[in-house]
């Protein structure tokens, strides 16, 4: 399938969602054929696909980390600015972004987070405004996480292939699709909870009361 093609795959799976849809490119994508397929899509000034939105008194700031034919994460100072003003005139924001903003121990995935050069001064500008950021959102690693690292981040499952972990010094990517989720993200102003929901179990699923008699007995649905 070529890149026009998948998007046009992806519009129309998507296309009947009972919620607003925003969307954000990552290391495959091409930010020409997205632009095409999706025309009204926000985007920034810059041409990047970096924009925000203000939802229920947080600044939703969506970031675009891609440069072509890399799979590492690029943050130029261009994208920095934009996202220093956002951050500057906000009270509370939320950043979504494709790559991971730091190193996570893990060799092989560490070799395509954001470049080094980026990563320091990307890192220093969300120290100086971490007061207002509630959290940072991951995709990339393909695999779940939560950490606590000046920030607090999640990353999700991918929705195809999810990575091993692998804490050793090898070059080696290694992954199958073992059990592709997505996360239902419930917050307020004060508190954040991050629900995954793997979707691709297909045989029973038991139906059980929380009174304590029942407890023990689960029931097969049909
Ligand atoms: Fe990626």
């Amino acid at each position: 399938m070529d890149e026009p093609s998948a998007y046009a795959a992806l519009q129309r799976a998507l296309c009947d969602l009972p919620c607003p849809l925003r969307l954000q490119i990552g290391n495959h994508d091409d930010r020409a054929d997205f632009l095409a397929a999706v025309p009204d899509h926000p985007r920034g000034a810059d041409g990047f696909i970096d924009y925000a939105e203000t939802v229920e008194g947080t600044r939703l700031i969506y970031l675009d980390t891609t440069t072509p034919r890399a799979h590492a994460g690029h943050f130029c100072p261009t994208r920095r600015n934009c996202l220093a003003a956002e951050l500057k005139t906000c009270d509370r924001a939320r950043i979504f972004v494709h790559h991971n903003v730091m190193p996570l121990g893990l060799p092989a995935e560490d070799n395509i987070a954001l470049i080094p050069e980026d990563h320091a001064s990307l890192a220093r500008l969300l120290t100086q405004h971490r007061g207002r950021i509630d959290y940072i959102h991951l995709g990339h690693v393909l695999h779940s996480f939560t950490a606590s690292m000046r920030h607090s981040l999640c990353s999700v499952r991918s929705t195809g292939n999810q990575f091993l972990l692998d804490l050793s010094k090898r070059d080696l990517l290694q992954g199958a699709p073992m059990a592709p989720s997505y996360c239902v993200i419930v917050a307020d102003d004060a508190d954040t909870v991050i629900h995954e929901i793997p979707f691709t179990w297909d045989g029973p699923i038991f139906n059980t009361s929380t009174a304590w008699d029942d407890w023990a007995k689960p029931v097969a649905a049909e």
